[in-house]
């Protein structure tokens, strides 16, 4: 399977793709890393790699519609089976999901439909909760609301702060990521209502 990743930062679970993707067994390769800003490590972690990039800034588009069909033009240039967001902190919009909805898959360090948007190890750090964790789900227009892949459960310790918290709930989900993308990517995978069945799509 063909696999865009789109990243905005340090692209730790860019890499962990990256790593699984040297075999050719793993059934999914790396065609092109998307990113919304420059100079960040996960553009070059993908150019070590040889893997060809792109980067849409939102502020050179007239608006986020705009941005979003460039996106969605730019990314069907590579014409992917799938598409991962691995710390991707743009929403998406509809001219994107129209070409790729049901095929882009993003990674949240919550136990979803606990803590959305951007702060999942801080706000559930303040919440006091003793188990979080991360979830892979299929993008829809929602924030954090798509069908659920996989989830994974991580501890809280007494005296994690965001950083020690994030940290570990990074490793279970890069192990999480590399795990289901595999296995999306050589089984398929269709959506019947919120549920995620392997499978291809007609069979
Ligand atoms: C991940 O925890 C992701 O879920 C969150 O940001 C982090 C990205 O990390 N949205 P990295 O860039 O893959 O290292």
């Amino acid at each position: 399977a063909r696999l865009v990743v789109l990243v905005s930062g340090s692209g730790t679970n860019l890499q962990a793709l990256i790593d699984a993707s040297t075999d050719p067994a793993y059934g999914a390769q790396i065609v092109a890393v998307g990113a919304d800003r420059d100079g960040i490590e996960g553009l070059a972690r993908a150019e070590r790699h040889e893997i060809p990039t792109f980067v849409l800034r939102t502020a050179e588009f007239e608006d986020r519609q705009a941005w979003d069909i460039a996106l969605a033009d730019k990314v069907a240039s590579y014409d992917p089976d799938l598409v991962v967001l691995a710390g991707f902190m743009k929403l998406t919009g509809p001219a994107f999901l129209a070409l790729f909805g049901g095929r882009t898959l993003n990674t949240h360090p919550a136990l979803s439909p606990a803590f959305p948007g951007m702060h999942g190890p801080r706000d559930a750090l303040a919440y006091g909760v003793k188990v979080t964790g991360a979830t892979l789900f299929v993008v829809d227009e929602g924030v954090d609301t798509g069908p659920i892949v996989a989830q994974v459960a991580v501890p809280v310790l007494d005296e994690d702060d965001e950083s020690s918290l994030h940290e570990r709930i990074k490793t279970s989900e890069r192990a999480m990521l590399v795990e289901w993308v595999g296995t999306l990517a050589r089984e398929g995978f269709h959506l019947d209502d919120r549920a995620v069945r392997l499978g291809p799509d007609h069979p």
